[in-house]
């Protein structure tokens, strides 16, 4: 059975000790459900990786980067590569996030060598894609997360593949309080389960986690994850609070 999911994107939130914080209160509250079949992620700021990643109970919380480097290594000021946060004791990396896109202008082309970088690296991507609001307006949504999927991860071997989380998050109810309705997320997520199906067969289509993100929250999320094909949530604001995300994490 595919894995059931919930990330924090921290974003550029939170000092150093604050995230110290943050994680041991998630670890305390996770370590005390009797079920830890949801996997709990907290996408932490590169400089938080290494201390978060040692306040936390392995088995139950992993850790991600927001980015990573589209090369291995060198002259590249300014930048964090994949193998220097796996060994910073991340398991995941997001990549595609929207703002990524829109601030840093990050196209399928850097996307596809982020995710090859990071899979060479033994990091799980979570791999972003969503449509804005005047390409769902204009019925251009399916397309456009098509397009960002074929460009970002479709041509990836099957063996690596496998180890790609998907996270459709439209960007119009990123950080808006408008969240996707039921039957939007539901049917998005079909549409990629589908769409993965034909590219890598229904076996493969069917293991793959796709995460629904953008306003989610603990009084939304039961409806939303009670879909057929939503595996659970990448979550922003309401991931730097223990109690929100906690009840969020127990929303299945
Ligand atoms: P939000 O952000 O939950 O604050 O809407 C989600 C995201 O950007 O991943």
């Amino acid at each position: 059975m595919r894995k059931r999911i919930v990330a924090g994107n921290w974003k550029m939130n939170k000092t150093p000790k604050e995230g110290v914080e943050l994680a041991k209160e998630i670890n305390a509250k996770v370590g005390q459900l009797k079920d830890h079949s949801v996997e709990v992620i907290l996408g932490t700021p590169y400089i938080h990786l290494m201390d978060v990643a040692k306040s936390v109970n392995p088995a139950y919380i992993k850790v991600a980067a927001q980015n990573c480097a589209a090369w291995s290594h060198g002259a590249y000021t300014g930048e964090v590569s994949a193998e220097m946060i796996r060994l910073a004791g991340a398991e995941y990396v997001i990549l595609g996030h929207s703002e990524r896109r829109k601030y840093f202008h990050e196209n399928g082309e850097i996307l596809n060598a982020k995710v090859i970088m990071a899979l060479e690296n033994m990091l799980k991507p979570i791999f972003c894609c969503g449509e804005v609001l005047e390409e769902r307006n204009a019925g251009k949504h399916f397309e456009i997360v098509k397009t960002q999927l074929e460009e970002g991860i479709f041509d990836l071997p099957e063996e690596d593949f496998k180890e790609i989380v998907i996270a459709y998050e439209p960007v119009w109810a990123i950080g808006t309080g408008v969240n996707a309705s039921p039957e939007q997320a539901q049917e998005m997520h079909h549409f990629i389960r589908q769409e993965v199906a034909k590219k890598y067969g229904k076996a493969i289509a069917d293991e793959t986690s796709i995460l629904y993100g953008g306003s989610c929250k603990p009084s939304n999320a039961k409806e939303l994850f009670s879909n057929e094909d939503v595996d659970g949530g990448l979550i922003g604001g309401a991931s730097l609070n223990a109690d929100d995300f906690l009840g969020i994490i127990t929303a299945f």
